[in-house]
Protein backbone atom coordinates (compact mmCIF):
# COMPACT_ATOMS: atom_id res chain seq x y z
CA UNK A 1 0.00 0.00 0.00
CA UNK A 2 1.48 3.45 -0.68
CA UNK A 3 0.62 6.64 1.45
CA UNK A 4 -1.23 8.83 -0.20
CA UNK A 5 0.25 12.11 1.78
CA UNK A 6 -1.51 15.12 2.40
CA UNK A 7 0.94 18.22 2.00
CA UNK A 8 0.33 22.03 3.49
CA UNK A 9 -1.84 23.41 0.91
CA UNK A 10 -0.28 26.94 1.63
CA UNK A 11 3.10 28.08 2.29
CA UNK A 12 4.66 31.59 2.61
CA UNK A 13 8.50 32.17 2.27
CA UNK A 14 10.85 35.04 3.11
CA UNK A 15 12.49 37.35 5.60
CA UNK A 16 9.67 39.64 7.65
CA UNK A 17 7.10 37.90 5.68
CA UNK A 18 5.23 37.79 8.88
CA UNK A 19 3.51 40.73 8.40
CA UNK A 20 1.80 39.55 5.79
CA UNK A 21 -0.25 37.49 8.62
CA UNK A 22 -2.84 39.12 9.15
CA UNK A 23 -3.49 39.62 5.50
CA UNK A 24 -3.56 35.76 5.24
CA UNK A 25 -6.45 35.32 8.24
CA UNK A 26 -8.23 37.93 7.23
CA UNK A 27 -9.16 35.61 4.28
CA UNK A 28 -10.74 33.13 7.17
CA UNK A 29 -12.51 36.08 8.70
CA UNK A 30 -16.17 35.89 7.08
CA UNK A 31 -17.97 38.29 9.12
CA UNK A 32 -17.81 40.96 11.82
CA UNK A 33 -17.72 38.46 14.52
CA UNK A 34 -15.26 36.56 13.18
CA UNK A 35 -12.28 35.45 15.75
CA UNK A 36 -8.80 34.20 15.75
CA UNK A 37 -6.38 32.43 18.20
CA UNK A 38 -3.12 33.04 18.39
CA UNK A 39 -1.30 29.60 20.43
CA UNK A 40 2.15 31.85 21.10
CA UNK A 41 5.07 30.43 22.91
CA UNK A 42 5.13 32.59 26.43
CA UNK A 43 8.70 33.21 25.27
CA UNK A 44 7.79 36.24 23.51
CA UNK A 45 5.60 37.59 26.53
CA UNK A 46 7.09 41.26 26.70
CA UNK A 47 8.93 41.20 23.51
CA UNK A 48 9.20 42.33 19.75
CA UNK A 49 7.50 39.59 18.53
CA UNK A 50 4.40 40.59 20.86
CA UNK A 51 3.91 43.88 19.27
CA UNK A 52 4.07 42.46 15.84
CA UNK A 53 0.96 39.76 16.25
CA UNK A 54 -2.06 41.24 14.39
CA UNK A 55 -4.62 40.82 16.87
CA UNK A 56 -8.12 42.26 16.03
CA UNK A 57 -10.73 43.37 18.35
CA UNK A 58 -12.45 39.79 18.97
CA UNK A 59 -8.86 37.78 18.75
CA UNK A 60 -7.73 35.95 21.75
CA UNK A 61 -4.01 35.68 22.21
CA UNK A 62 -3.39 32.58 24.48
CA UNK A 63 -0.11 32.07 26.17
CA UNK A 64 1.13 28.52 25.81
CA UNK A 65 3.98 27.62 28.47
CA UNK A 66 6.42 24.79 27.03
CA UNK A 67 8.25 23.60 29.44
CA UNK A 68 7.08 20.59 29.86
CA UNK A 69 6.31 18.89 25.78
CA UNK A 70 2.39 19.16 25.17
CA UNK A 71 0.26 16.77 27.44
CA UNK A 72 -3.38 15.79 26.48
CA UNK A 73 -4.19 17.24 30.02
CA UNK A 74 -2.58 20.63 29.15
CA UNK A 75 -4.25 20.44 25.57
CA UNK A 76 -8.15 19.66 27.10
CA UNK A 77 -7.23 22.67 29.32
CA UNK A 78 -6.34 24.95 26.75
CA UNK A 79 -8.96 23.93 24.03
CA UNK A 80 -11.54 24.25 27.20
CA UNK A 81 -10.83 27.70 27.44
CA UNK A 82 -10.98 28.54 23.85
CA UNK A 83 -14.84 26.89 23.62
CA UNK A 84 -15.39 29.15 27.04
CA UNK A 85 -14.19 32.44 25.44
CA UNK A 86 -16.45 32.64 22.79
CA UNK A 87 -19.95 31.20 21.95
CA UNK A 88 -18.99 30.79 17.88
CA UNK A 89 -15.81 28.28 16.62
CA UNK A 90 -12.72 30.58 16.07
CA UNK A 91 -12.31 31.25 12.24
CA UNK A 92 -8.10 30.48 12.88
CA UNK A 93 -5.67 29.03 14.81
CA UNK A 94 -2.67 30.16 14.81
CA UNK A 95 0.59 28.65 16.37
CA UNK A 96 3.27 30.57 17.19
CA UNK A 97 6.62 28.88 18.76
CA UNK A 98 8.70 26.00 18.08
CA UNK A 99 7.58 21.74 17.86
CA UNK A 100 5.56 21.84 21.18
CA UNK A 101 3.74 25.27 20.39
CA UNK A 102 3.32 24.20 16.86
CA UNK A 103 1.67 20.75 18.32
CA UNK A 104 -0.68 22.66 20.66
CA UNK A 105 -2.02 24.68 18.36
CA UNK A 106 -2.47 21.54 16.30
CA UNK A 107 -4.03 19.93 18.51
CA UNK A 108 -6.33 22.81 20.04
CA UNK A 109 -7.90 23.04 16.49
CA UNK A 110 -8.76 19.39 15.94
CA UNK A 111 -10.07 19.60 19.53
CA UNK A 112 -12.39 22.06 19.08
CA UNK A 113 -14.41 19.81 16.59
CA UNK A 114 -13.94 17.02 18.26
CA UNK A 115 -16.11 15.39 21.37
CA UNK A 116 -14.23 14.55 24.69
CA UNK A 117 -10.91 14.69 25.66
CA UNK A 118 -7.54 14.53 23.49
CA UNK A 119 -6.35 10.95 24.76
CA UNK A 120 -9.39 9.82 23.21
CA UNK A 121 -7.39 10.53 19.38
CA UNK A 122 -3.91 9.11 20.03
CA UNK A 123 -3.10 7.14 17.26
CA UNK A 124 -3.67 6.88 13.68
CA UNK A 125 -6.63 8.57 11.96
CA UNK A 126 -9.04 8.46 15.21
CA UNK A 127 -10.11 12.29 14.49
CA UNK A 128 -13.66 12.10 13.08
CA UNK A 129 -14.41 15.79 11.62
CA UNK A 130 -11.82 18.16 10.47
CA UNK A 131 -9.85 20.97 12.93
CA UNK A 132 -10.62 24.40 12.45
CA UNK A 133 -8.37 26.23 9.98
CA UNK A 134 -4.95 26.69 11.52
CA UNK A 135 -1.74 28.20 10.47
CA UNK A 136 1.57 27.44 12.30
CA UNK A 137 4.33 30.15 12.37
CA UNK A 138 7.62 28.53 13.38
CA UNK A 139 10.11 30.27 15.31
CA UNK A 140 12.83 27.42 16.05
CA UNK A 141 13.48 25.08 12.96
CA UNK A 142 14.35 21.60 12.67
CA UNK A 143 11.48 19.21 14.01
CA UNK A 144 9.32 19.47 10.66
CA UNK A 145 6.56 19.70 13.28
CA UNK A 146 5.13 22.56 10.54
CA UNK A 147 4.49 20.07 7.40
CA UNK A 148 4.35 16.75 9.69
CA UNK A 149 0.56 14.85 9.82
CA UNK A 150 1.17 14.40 13.50
CA UNK A 151 0.85 16.46 16.83
CA UNK A 152 2.86 14.85 19.40
CA UNK A 153 1.18 14.48 22.96
CA UNK A 154 2.10 12.56 26.13
CA UNK A 155 -1.05 11.66 27.62
CA UNK A 156 -1.50 9.42 31.04
CA UNK A 157 -1.01 5.87 29.06
CA UNK A 158 1.10 6.95 26.51
CA UNK A 159 2.93 9.37 24.08
CA UNK A 160 1.70 9.41 20.51
CA UNK A 161 0.81 11.56 17.95
CA UNK A 162 -2.90 13.02 17.13
CA UNK A 163 -1.95 11.73 13.71
CA UNK A 164 -4.52 12.37 11.16
CA UNK A 165 -4.77 14.30 7.39
CA UNK A 166 -6.97 16.86 9.73
CA UNK A 167 -3.64 17.47 11.83
CA UNK A 168 -1.98 19.05 8.53
CA UNK A 169 -1.54 22.62 8.95
CA UNK A 170 -3.78 24.90 6.12
CA UNK A 171 -1.02 27.43 6.68
CA UNK A 172 2.22 27.58 7.14
CA UNK A 173 4.17 30.92 7.49
CA UNK A 174 8.29 30.31 7.30
CA UNK A 175 9.84 33.79 8.17
CA UNK A 176 13.58 33.13 8.60
CA UNK A 177 14.02 36.41 10.79
CA UNK A 178 12.09 35.11 13.32
CA UNK A 179 14.56 32.58 14.59
CA UNK A 180 17.71 34.52 14.70
CA UNK A 181 17.78 34.49 18.19
CA UNK A 182 17.37 31.21 19.48
CA UNK A 183 20.16 30.51 22.07
CA UNK A 184 22.86 28.59 21.05
CA UNK A 185 22.34 25.15 22.39
CA UNK A 186 18.35 25.04 21.46
CA UNK A 187 18.91 26.11 18.40
CA UNK A 188 21.63 22.97 17.69
CA UNK A 189 19.54 20.44 19.47
CA UNK A 190 16.60 21.22 17.55
CA UNK A 191 18.49 21.62 14.70
CA UNK A 192 20.28 18.50 14.71
CA UNK A 193 16.57 16.76 14.95
CA UNK A 194 16.41 17.80 11.15
CA UNK A 195 19.71 16.65 10.79
CA UNK A 196 18.93 13.14 12.00
CA UNK A 197 15.90 12.93 10.36
CA UNK A 198 17.81 13.32 7.18
CA UNK A 199 20.76 10.32 8.07
CA UNK A 200 17.23 8.00 9.29
CA UNK A 201 15.56 8.62 6.28
CA UNK A 202 17.93 8.22 3.92
CA UNK A 203 20.48 5.42 5.70
CA UNK A 204 17.11 3.44 6.30
CA UNK A 205 15.68 0.87 4.27
CA UNK A 206 12.13 2.33 3.38
CA UNK A 207 13.78 5.26 1.09
CA UNK A 208 12.64 5.99 -2.49
CA UNK A 209 13.01 8.49 -4.27
CA UNK A 210 10.89 10.88 -2.64
CA UNK A 211 12.41 11.03 0.40
CA UNK A 212 15.60 11.17 -1.10
CA UNK A 213 14.96 13.81 -2.84
CA UNK A 214 13.97 15.77 0.04
CA UNK A 215 16.29 14.07 2.39
CA UNK A 216 19.31 14.96 0.73
CA UNK A 217 18.40 18.89 -0.41
CA UNK A 218 17.90 19.24 3.87
CA UNK A 219 20.99 17.67 4.64
CA UNK A 220 23.12 19.58 2.50
CA UNK A 221 21.24 22.64 4.13
CA UNK A 222 22.07 21.22 7.40
CA UNK A 223 25.75 21.29 6.31
CA UNK A 224 25.77 24.85 5.21
CA UNK A 225 24.36 25.85 8.71
CA UNK A 226 26.21 23.34 11.07
CA UNK A 227 29.70 23.60 8.96
CA UNK A 228 29.98 26.36 6.94
CA UNK A 229 28.03 28.87 8.89
CA UNK A 230 26.66 29.97 6.11
CA UNK A 231 25.80 34.25 6.41
CA UNK A 232 21.72 32.84 5.36
CA UNK A 233 21.98 29.81 8.03
CA UNK A 234 19.04 30.80 9.29
CA UNK A 235 17.22 30.93 5.87
CA UNK A 236 18.60 27.64 4.89
CA UNK A 237 18.12 25.59 8.62
CA UNK A 238 13.82 26.54 8.05
CA UNK A 239 13.88 24.94 4.86
CA UNK A 240 16.15 22.08 6.00
CA UNK A 241 13.55 21.89 8.84
CA UNK A 242 10.65 21.81 5.88
CA UNK A 243 12.25 19.16 3.86
CA UNK A 244 13.55 17.15 6.41
CA UNK A 245 9.98 16.90 7.36
CA UNK A 246 9.06 15.66 4.34
CA UNK A 247 11.32 12.98 3.67
CA UNK A 248 10.69 11.57 6.53
CA UNK A 249 6.83 11.79 5.71
CA UNK A 250 6.70 9.52 3.12
CA UNK A 251 9.73 7.11 4.67
CA UNK A 252 10.25 6.80 8.19
CA UNK A 253 12.69 7.82 11.34
CA UNK A 254 14.98 5.45 12.68
CA UNK A 255 17.15 3.73 15.54
CA UNK A 256 17.57 7.21 17.36
CA UNK A 257 14.14 8.37 17.34
CA UNK A 258 13.21 5.03 18.90
CA UNK A 259 15.84 4.64 21.71
CA UNK A 260 15.27 8.91 22.69
CA UNK A 261 11.50 8.51 23.05
CA UNK A 262 12.15 5.29 25.61
CA UNK A 263 14.59 8.16 27.50
CA UNK A 264 11.83 10.84 27.40
CA UNK A 265 9.03 8.95 27.88
CA UNK A 266 11.21 7.82 31.28
CA UNK A 267 13.26 10.97 32.12
CA UNK A 268 10.92 13.14 30.45
CA UNK A 269 14.51 14.43 27.85
CA UNK A 270 13.00 17.16 25.41
CA UNK A 271 12.97 15.89 22.30
CA UNK A 272 16.04 17.48 20.55
CA UNK A 273 18.45 17.26 23.24
CA UNK A 274 17.39 13.74 23.80
CA UNK A 275 17.99 12.39 20.29
CA UNK A 276 21.40 14.20 20.66
CA UNK A 277 22.22 12.33 23.40
CA UNK A 278 21.29 9.35 21.84
CA UNK A 279 22.70 9.49 18.47
CA UNK A 280 26.38 10.08 19.96
CA UNK A 281 26.08 6.41 20.59
CA UNK A 282 24.54 5.00 17.47
CA UNK A 283 27.97 4.76 15.03
CA UNK A 284 27.45 1.24 14.62
CA UNK A 285 24.25 2.10 12.63
CA UNK A 286 25.40 5.09 11.34
CA UNK A 287 28.85 5.63 11.38
CA UNK A 288 29.08 8.80 8.60
CA UNK A 289 26.36 10.33 10.11
CA UNK A 290 27.81 10.38 13.91
CA UNK A 291 31.09 11.38 12.78
CA UNK A 292 29.74 14.60 11.69
CA UNK A 293 27.26 14.78 14.03
CA UNK A 294 30.22 15.36 16.38
CA UNK A 295 32.28 17.76 14.10
CA UNK A 296 29.19 19.79 13.97
CA UNK A 297 28.90 19.61 18.09
CA UNK A 298 32.68 20.85 18.08
CA UNK A 299 32.08 23.43 15.94
CA UNK A 300 29.17 24.71 17.59
CA UNK A 301 31.37 24.40 21.37
CA UNK A 302 27.88 22.04 22.84
CA UNK A 303 28.37 20.03 25.60
CA UNK A 304 25.89 16.97 25.75
CA UNK A 305 24.85 15.85 29.05
CA UNK A 306 26.39 12.41 30.30
CA UNK A 307 25.56 9.43 32.38
CA UNK A 308 21.62 9.72 32.43
CA UNK A 309 20.74 6.18 32.73
CA UNK A 310 23.15 3.91 34.74
CA UNK A 311 22.41 4.72 38.37
CA UNK A 312 18.31 4.73 37.32
CA UNK A 313 16.53 0.96 39.04
CA UNK A 314 15.90 -1.45 36.69
CA UNK A 315 12.27 -0.90 36.34
CA UNK A 316 12.98 2.46 34.63
CA UNK A 317 15.48 1.09 32.94
CA UNK A 318 13.09 -1.36 31.30
CA UNK A 319 10.62 0.55 30.76
CA UNK A 320 12.70 2.86 28.80
CA UNK A 321 13.51 -0.83 26.59
CA UNK A 322 9.75 -1.84 26.10
CA UNK A 323 8.90 1.73 24.62
CA UNK A 324 11.78 1.87 22.41
CA UNK A 325 11.64 -1.80 21.65
CA UNK A 326 7.73 -1.00 20.79
CA UNK A 327 8.40 1.40 17.67
CA UNK A 328 8.13 -1.76 15.10
CA UNK A 329 8.31 0.39 11.76
CA UNK A 330 11.29 2.51 13.11
CA UNK A 331 13.52 -0.47 13.32
CA UNK A 332 12.28 -2.02 10.63
CA UNK A 333 13.65 1.37 8.50
CA UNK A 334 16.88 1.22 10.39
CA UNK A 335 17.87 -2.80 10.39
CA UNK A 336 15.40 -4.44 7.95
CA UNK A 337 12.58 -7.14 8.53
CA UNK A 338 15.01 -9.32 10.56
CA UNK A 339 15.36 -6.06 13.23
CA UNK A 340 14.39 -8.20 16.06
CA UNK A 341 17.50 -10.27 16.18
CA UNK A 342 20.30 -7.44 16.07
CA UNK A 343 18.44 -4.75 18.25
CA UNK A 344 17.39 -7.41 21.24
CA UNK A 345 16.53 -6.53 24.57
CA UNK A 346 20.13 -6.82 25.99
CA UNK A 347 21.35 -4.91 22.85
CA UNK A 348 19.12 -2.09 23.60
CA UNK A 349 20.20 -2.43 27.25
CA UNK A 350 23.93 -2.01 26.80
CA UNK A 351 23.15 1.10 23.92
CA UNK A 352 21.24 2.43 27.36
CA UNK A 353 23.91 2.32 30.30
CA UNK A 354 26.29 3.94 28.21
CA UNK A 355 24.14 7.25 27.53
N1 LIG B 1 4.53 17.11 15.11
C1 LIG B 1 5.67 16.63 14.70
O1 LIG B 1 5.79 16.14 13.60
C2 LIG B 1 6.86 16.71 15.59
C3 LIG B 1 8.10 16.25 15.13
C4 LIG B 1 9.19 16.33 15.98
C5 LIG B 1 9.04 16.87 17.25
N2 LIG B 1 7.81 17.29 17.66
C6 LIG B 1 7.60 17.87 18.99
O2 LIG B 1 8.19 19.16 18.99
C7 LIG B 1 8.62 19.47 20.29
C8 LIG B 1 10.04 19.97 20.25
O3 LIG B 1 10.04 21.16 19.52
P1 LIG B 1 11.26 22.14 19.42
O4 LIG B 1 12.53 21.40 19.46
O5 LIG B 1 10.98 23.02 18.26
O6 LIG B 1 11.22 22.94 20.79
P2 LIG B 1 10.06 23.56 21.69
O7 LIG B 1 8.93 24.07 20.90
O8 LIG B 1 9.76 22.56 22.76
O9 LIG B 1 10.83 24.80 22.32
C9 LIG B 1 12.06 24.62 23.01
C10 LIG B 1 12.42 25.88 23.76
O10 LIG B 1 12.75 26.93 22.86
C11 LIG B 1 11.99 28.12 23.17
N3 LIG B 1 11.83 28.91 21.94
C12 LIG B 1 11.07 28.66 20.85
N4 LIG B 1 11.26 29.61 19.91
C13 LIG B 1 12.17 30.49 20.40
C14 LIG B 1 12.79 31.69 19.91
N5 LIG B 1 12.56 32.14 18.68
N6 LIG B 1 13.65 32.33 20.72
C15 LIG B 1 13.94 31.86 21.96
N7 LIG B 1 13.42 30.72 22.47
C16 LIG B 1 12.54 30.04 21.70
C17 LIG B 1 10.73 27.58 23.79
O11 LIG B 1 10.10 28.52 24.61
C18 LIG B 1 11.26 26.41 24.60
O12 LIG B 1 11.79 26.85 25.83
C19 LIG B 1 8.44 18.22 21.13
O13 LIG B 1 7.26 18.37 21.90
C20 LIG B 1 8.26 17.12 20.11
O14 LIG B 1 7.47 16.05 20.57
C21 LIG B 1 6.74 17.23 16.85
FE1 LIG C 1 12.52 14.24 15.41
Amino acid sequence: MFRNFKLVPNVIFGRSCFDQLDEIIEKQRKDKDSWAVFVTDDVFKGKALEKRIPLHDNDILLWVNVDDEPKTQYVDELTLKVKAARSTLPCAVIGIGGGSSMDLAKSISLMLTNEGSSTLYQGWDLIKNPAVCHMAVPTLSGTGAEVSRTAVLTGPEKKLGLNSDYTVFDQVVLDPELIKDVPKDQHFYTGMDCYIHCIESLEGTYLNEFSKSYGEKALALCRQVFLDDHPDKDDKLMMASFFGGMSIAYSQVGACHALSYGLSYVLGTHHGIGCCIVFDYLSEFYPEGVSEFRTMMNKQGIDLPRNLVKNLDEDQIEKMITVALGLDPLWENCLGPDWKNIMTKDKAKSLFLEM
